[in-house]
C-alpha cells in the first residue's frame, strides 16, 4: 500500500469534515516551540477569534486541550463535580450517553434523563429530574449528532440555574456553523472540538469556561491533570497548551480561525450554514418516503438525520455508501448503534447528511444531486 491508494474523497459525513485546500497548505508552516515566542503568533490569534465566534466577553477564559471534544467534556466532569455532588447527564441521543459514561466512569454520582431518538429536551420533565435529584451539575447536548436535534440551549439552561445546578453544554458539533451567544447562553461551560464546523483535522478539544466555573473548580479534589481546568488554565491564560500541542494543526487553525474572522465573515459563514440546512430540508422533501428525524424547530443547522422509508435497510444503505464512495463522495449510512436498535425493533433506519464546516452551497447541490438516483433506487 502507497500514499497514492489513498481515496480522495469530499467526506459529507458529521464529522470530520472536508478540509479546503487552503488550510491542507498550511499543514506545510513552520513548526514552531510551544514555549517559543512564536506560539503566541498563533495562539493569540486562535483565542480571540474562537471568543469571537463563540459570542464570549471578558467573563470566558479559552482552554485548548490536547486530544478531541471528548477531552474538553471530561475535564468538565473532573474539575466541575466534586465527590459528594451529583451530576444530572441529560441525554437526547449517543452523545448525551457518552457525557453520562464520562461522569460514571469517573466514579461521579450521575443520574441520567433519557430521551427518545429524534425528541429534543422536554423542560417539563427535565424541572422534573432536576427536583428529584438536586444537581450541582447538569450536562447537555447543544447538538445531538446521530439525531440532528438542536436543543434550546438558553432555556435549558435557565431551568437548569433556576435549580441552581451549573449548564456544563457538549457544543461539539456545531461551534463555528452557528451563533452561540455565550454570554447570553447561560452556560458555565461549552466545549467544542476542531473537526467539524470548524473544518480542521482533529486534535484539539475547545473548552469555553466562564470565571464561576474556575472558582468552582479550584474546590473540587482529583481534578487528574490534563482534566484540571485550572491547572490548563495556567497555560491558556499565557495562549499555550498544557502539554505539547500539535503545531501543524495550529498553523492551520491560526489560517482558518483568521479567515473565518476576517474574510469570510462570522456572519457570513453562519448564513452559509442555514442556507445548507435549507437545501438539505428541501432533498429531504423531494423524497417520497424519506422524512426528517428532528422535530420543526429542533433541526440542525449542521446535520440532518433522515428516516428511510419502511423496508429500507441499513445493508442498502452500505450500498448507497459504496455507490457514493465510486462517485468521490463519503456518505452517512447513519449513526451505528442507533440503525442497529432501529433495525431490531424494526422500526425505520436513518441515513445522516453533515451540512457544515467549509462545504459550499454549490458543493452539497451536487453532492445531494449525485445521492438522489442511489436513494430512489
Ligand atoms: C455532539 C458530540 N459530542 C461529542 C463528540 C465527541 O467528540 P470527539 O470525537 O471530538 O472527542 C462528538 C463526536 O462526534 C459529537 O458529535
Amino acid at each position: 500500500m502507497s500514499t497514492q491508494e489513498f481515496a480522495e474523497l469530499q467526506l459529507f459525513i458529521t464529522g470530520p469534515t472536508f478540509i479546503r485546500p487552503e488550510i491542507r497548505e498550511a499543514g506545510l508552516l513552520p513548526e514552531f516551540g510551544h514555549r517559543d515566542t512564536e506560539n503566541n503568533k498563533r495562539f493569540a490569534p486562535i483565542m480571540a477569534g474562537l471568543k469571537q465566534l463563540a459570542g464570549a466577553g471578558e467573563n470566558w477564559h479559552v482552554i485548548l486541550f490536547n486530544g478531541s471534544g471528548s477531552s474538553a467534556m471530561e475535564a468538565t466532569v473532573r474539575s466541575l463535580v466534586a465527590d459528594d455532588e451529583t451530576v444530572l447527564n441529560v441525554s437526547v441521543g449517543a452523545f448525551g450517553d457518552l457525557y453520562h459514561k464520562m461522569a460514571v466512569v469517573n466514579g461521579k454520582k450521575a443520574a441520567q434523563l433519557k430521551f427518545a431518538p429524534g425528541e429534543a429536551i422536554d423542560l417539563a420533565k427535565l424541572e422534573a429530574a432536576l427536583v428529584e435529584h438536586k444537581p450541582a451539575c447538569v450536562t447537555f447536548t447543544h447538538n445531538e449528532t446521530s439525531t440532528g436535534v438542536t436543543n434550546d440551549m438558553k432555556a435549558v439552561c435557565a431551568l437548569v440555574r433556576k435549580h441552581g445546578a451549573l449548564p456544563l453544554v457538549d457544543g461539539v458539533s456545531i461551534f463555528g456553523g452557528a451563533a452561540i451567544d455565550l454570554d447570553n447562553s447561560g452556560a458555565c461551560t461549552y466545549a467544542t472540538s476542531t473537526q467539524k464546523s470548524l473544518a480542521l483535522p482533529a486534535g484539539f478539544g475547545i473548552l469555553f469556561a466562564n470565571a464561576e466555573a474556575i472558582e468552582k473548580a479550584k474546590n473540587v479534589k482529583n481534578k487528574g491533570f490534563a482534566t484540571d481546568i485550572v491547572a490548563q488554565l495556567g497555560r491558556a491564560s499565557k495562549n499555550q497548551t498544557l502539554t505539547t500541542p500539535n503545531t501543524t494543526l495550529a498553523n492551520q487553525m491560526y489560517v482558518q480561525v483568521t479567515g473565518i474572522v476576517n474574510q469570510e465573515g462570522i456572519e457570513n459563514r453562519f448564513a452559509r450554514h442555514l442556507k445548507m440546512q435549507a437545501m438539505t430540508h428541501e432533498f429531504v422533501k423531494s423524497l417520497p418516503g424519506f422524512e426528517m428525524l428532528a422535530p420543526e424547530g429542533h433541526r440542525s443547522p449542521t446535520v440532518t438525520a433522515v428516516r428511510v422509508p419502511a423496508g429500507m435497510t441499513v445493508a442498502q444503505l452500505k450500498k448507497v455508501k459504496e455507490a457514493m464512495r465510486a462517485k468521490g463522495y463519503l456518505f452517512d449510512p447513519g449513526y451505528g448503534k442507533l440503525n442497529t436498535d432501529l433495525e431490531e425493533k424494526g422500526e425505520r433506519v436513518l441515513l445522516r447528511l453533515g451540512h457544515m464546516g467549509d462545504v459550499t452551497p454549490d458543493m452539497l447541490a451536487k453532492y445531494l444531486e449525485a445521492l438522489k438516483p442511489e436513494l430512489l433506487k
